[in-house]
């Protein structure tokens, strides 16, 4: 079949009908052996691609195992900044997302002219930046980290040394309250995580007085306050796994609690609730990944990810900076 990248680019995703009989668990199984194609998926994907994915993980362990893959393709279920991290670690291989418009708010907080001209006004900080960014930002960062090594990457630089935080702002005081530091902050943030309602969730503490709050530190700080863990998404599922209580409210992506209640089938998670009536604790942009556009990209190799050589190398020294740091704190193997 002949497919026009420019209309693939257009709308996002390969637009073909699927047909409804096709078994697609088995078709993605097919396609993955065929084509010798690994599937990484975040947590905040639907059930159905978790379910057929070869590795579910936080941000640090997928861009770790997008890294250290040997198949030829690697189709990352999740968002725009994560498949482009994959390239950015390993570019001999093809990269493909099953919707290019899967984007982040947070990532978009930061346009990189904006953010170039910020730093130039603070040429004396070192540039951190959150995974979550575009490779634009990425490149002109010194060190990237997540949410699992964020206080061991800002720990490795001499306290002296003023420090530029981008683009997560929550992220970021948190970070400053817990190492102590005073980093200057980009005013970024991601529309799901600030959408915890703290009065809703105290009502729900009130009538589940048991259950323990769980939250990802892009949280606002009166949710991080109530909080009793907080950490990146894989931090917070090891939690549940290992922590003796049964009750648990989870203020993070709701995608999430798919591993959760497979992990631990006989304790409770409540989302915790956004402050409408929306089902804004849904990631809009993760959720615009589905099994139908996952199937369709590894049949047809459509939409890639592909980057300008400059760029990716300069935006892998920070990252490459992450991993090494990363490696030395034993965060990774
Ligand atoms: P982590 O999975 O690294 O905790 O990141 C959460 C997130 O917001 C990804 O978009
Ligand atoms: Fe971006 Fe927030 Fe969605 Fe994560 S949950 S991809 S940070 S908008």
């Amino acid at each position: 079949m002949n497919i026009s990248r420019e209309a693939v680019l257009e709308k996002g995703f390969l637009d073909l009908a699927v047909d409804p009989h096709l078994d697609l668990f088995a078709e993605i199984e097919r396609l993955k052996k065929e084509k010798n194609a690994v599937v990484l998926a975040h947590y905040y994907q639907e059930p159905d691609i978790q379910d057929v994915a070869d590795f579910i993980g936080d941000s640090l362990g997928l861009a770790q195992k997008a890294k250290e893959t040997d198949a030829e393709i690697i189709v990352f279920a999740g968002v725009h900044f994560m498949a482009e991290t994959a390239k950015i670690l390993n570019p001999s291989k093809k990269v493909l997302l099953p919707d290019l418009k899967a984007g982040c708010s947070l990532a978009d907080s930061a346009p990189a002219p904006l953010f170039k001209a910020f730093k130039d006004k603070h040429h004396d900080h070192l540039v951190i930046s959150y995974i979550n960014c575009t490779a634009d930002i990425k490149a002109l960062s010194d060190i990237i980290c997540t949410s699992s090594n964020a206080v061991k990457i800002i720990e490795s630089v001499p306290p002296e040394q003023p420090i530029l935080f981008a683009p997560d702002k929550n992220l970021g005081a948190w970070l400053n309250k817990k190492t102590g530091r005073n980093m200057l902050l980009w005013n970024g943030a991601c529309m799901v995580h600030e959408i915890f309602s703290l009065e809703k969730i105290t009502k729900l503490k009130l009538r589940h007085p048991q259950a323990k709050v769980l939250a990802h530190p892009e949280c606002e700080e009166a949710v991080l306050a109530v909080a009793d863990f907080i950490g990146s998404t894989t931090q917070i599922l090891k939690y549940t796994e290992t922590d003796p209580g049964t009750q648990y409210i989870v203020a993070t992506e709701t995608g999430i609690l798919h591993q959760m209640q497979q992990n631990s089938p006989h304790k409770t998670f409540i989302p915790a609730p956004p402050n409408n009536s929306c089902a804004c604790n849904d990631c809009p942009h993760m959720k615009l990944n589905t099994l139908e556009k996952l199937y369709l990209c590894m049949e047809h190799e459509t939409p890639e990810i592909l980057m300008e050589e400059s760029l990716r190398l300069a935006a892998k020294k920070p990252m490459d900076r992450m991993l090494e740091i990363s490696k030395a704190a034993g965060l990774i193997g």
